[in-house]
């Protein structure tokens, strides 16, 4: 593999893990379900088990794929890491399943875009450590039954609702949902990381970067490292908030954190649609993003942060939305309660 995998966002995902926290009590914030997993994993370790399988889902980029990693390393076990797309064939996913030692943790990002034919070989994989596979077509079909050992799989997904009731209930430890950070959370995230990069940062542009951040680690951590190239580059010695908002309006992102792509969603509901209801699909082909895409990536936070409402006829643009875009909000106050 040549290049680095991408978020269907601008932000590489993998670009390096040195700000990725090493250690349980590095790991800042989702305090309800690191407490949670706490119990999981002691109660598991006392009786010498792995721990059950394990879903979490949330936006992107809040730390799932981070908080398996640290799993592994409290469990003292081994990880695999793969992810939905990549396993195509059931041969596949026998091949990861049986390779794995007793107590390892196989991580499956993205399981939401598996497919269902291999979803149905998991089935008895998770439940009782077996792997059923068919061999044959027809009437010399046959079944053979290879007995796995114990392991847990730990699968993350931004898409919950895609995922079937059948698979969801087999995540017997616990199904945990990521949430957005709070500012103070970011800007803690955000003075680690500009100490492990060395880059020295007053506390007035620390929290103009968490302001700007999505309540997200991955975008604070990412945008954190482009305002460090612009003062590198600019030959400054601190960074403070006018560069930081100098770098940050080269990259077109607004005080709120919104990017070009959210403010092109917002003002293609708002000027092409009269403010909405208008469903995903046609604002996709309205603002050429894909329809997955937006309801990944930036749906969850324009819903967040109250500028986008989801109504069973399609999104809408709120008064919020209008005031952020310095737009005249809309005439008919019948028509717009929002
Ligand atoms: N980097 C990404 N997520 C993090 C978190 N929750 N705490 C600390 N650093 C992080």
């Amino acid at each position: 593999m040549s290049s680095t995998p991408k978020n269907k966002d601008s932000e590489p995902k993998f670009l390096d893990n040195t700000l990725r926290p090493s250690k349980w009590d590095e790991y800042i914030g989702q305090r309800g379900v690191k407490n949670n997993l706490r119990i999981l994993l002691d109660a598991a370790g006392g009786r010498k088990q792995p721990p059950e399988h394990l879903l979490f889902y949330g936006p992107p980029g809040l730390g799932k794929t981070t908080l398996a990693h640290l799993i592994a390393q409290e469990t003292r076990s081994q990880m695999k890491v793969t992810s939905g797309p990549a396993i195509e064939k059931i041969g596949d996913l026998a091949s990861l399943l049986t390779n794995l030692s007793p107590g390892d943790i196989l991580f499956i990002d993205e399981i939401h875009r598996l497919s269902k034919v291999i979803e149905e070989v998991l089935y008895p994989a998770m439940e009782n450590g077996s792997l059923d596979i068919i061999i044959g077509k027809g009437p010399s079909a046959r079944t053979i039954q290879l007995e796995l050992p114990p392991f847990t799989l730990i699968a993350a997904t931004t898409r919950i609702a895609l995922l079937s009731s059948p698979l969801r209930s087999r995540f017997s430890g616990g199904v945990f949902r990521l949430e957005f950070y709070s500012e103070e959370e970011i800007q803690q995230i955000l003075k680690r990381s500009a100490g492990l990069l060395k880059t020295n940062i007053n506390a007035d542009a620390l929290a103009e970067i968490a302001q700007r951040s999505r309540y997200t680690p991955r975008t604070a951590n990412y945008l954190l490292k482009r305002c460090r190239d612009f003062g590198q580059v600019n030959k400054k010695r601190e960074l403070t908030k006018e560069i930081v908002e100098e770098a940050l309006s080269l990259l077109e992102i607004d005080a709120r954190g919104l990017t070009s792509s959210d403010r092109k969603i917002l003002e293609s509901i708002i000027m092409k649609f009269n403010g909405g209801p208008v469903g995903v699909n046609t604002l996709s082909a309205a603002t050429s993003e894909e329809s997955a895409t937006i309801e990944e990536v930036y749906e969850p936070y324009l819903l967040q942060i109250g500028m986008l409402e989801r109504t069973p006829r399609g999104r809408m643009a709120t008064k919020a939305a209008y005031e952020h875009l310095g737009l005249p909000p809309p005439q008919d106050p019948q028509e717009r309660l929002l």
